[in-house]
């Protein structure tokens, strides 16, 4: 009994064995071709998410390089200043002085540079200012805006 099973298993180890050897260097190559994938994509997955992270803290916190804190002390004395008044105090748009925005909502006046006011001449600035623009623009209005 004992001896009939494993000559059976046997006999059928050698010819699975002849017969399955030569495909499993093929599979091999699958195998190896998929881990090889599934390694690129993690480590393309490594790479991306800090960076993915990182552009998602830029858009809600970070503050402005300095020199683009430069930059967009030029943009707001020009671009904001042609409707708001080179001192800002006002022209055919409101004054955006310390004083005159002491008592606004942060996050209101960021709405408004962002996407502008319906109904007024207040454009939405989206495509050359991102959040954490208008969110420093916004701080040092409150602060007083620097020359
Ligand atoms: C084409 C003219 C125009 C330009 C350019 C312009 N604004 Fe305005 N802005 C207005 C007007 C008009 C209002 C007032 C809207 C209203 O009546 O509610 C306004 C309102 C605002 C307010 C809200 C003030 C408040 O008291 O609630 C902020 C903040 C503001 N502008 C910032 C900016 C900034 C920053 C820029 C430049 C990036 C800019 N604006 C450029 C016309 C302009």
């Amino acid at each position: 009994m004992q001896r009939s099973s494993c000559s059976a298993r046997d006999s059928t180890s050698t010819v699975t064995g002849d017969t399955e050897y030569p495909p499993q260097p093929m599979l091999a190559l699958i195998l190896g071709l998929v881990s090889l994938f599934a390694i690129a994509l993690l480590a393309l997955t490594a790479l991306v998410r800090p960076a993915m992270a990182e552009a998602m803290i830029e858009t809600t916190a970070a503050l402005p390089s300095t020199e683009r804190q430069g930059e967009l002390i030029r943009f707001v004395r020009q671009e904001c200043g042609f409707c708001h008044g080179i001192h800002l105090t006002g022209g055919l748009g409101s004054p955006l002085t310390a004083a005159a925005l002491a008592d606004k909502s942060s996050d209101a006046l960021e709405a408004t540079i962002l996407y502008g006011r319906t109904g007024t001449a207040m454009p939405g600035w989206m495509p050359h200012l991102n959040e954490s623009d208008a969110n420093w623009i916004v701080a040092a209005l409150l602060k007083g805006f620097p020359e």
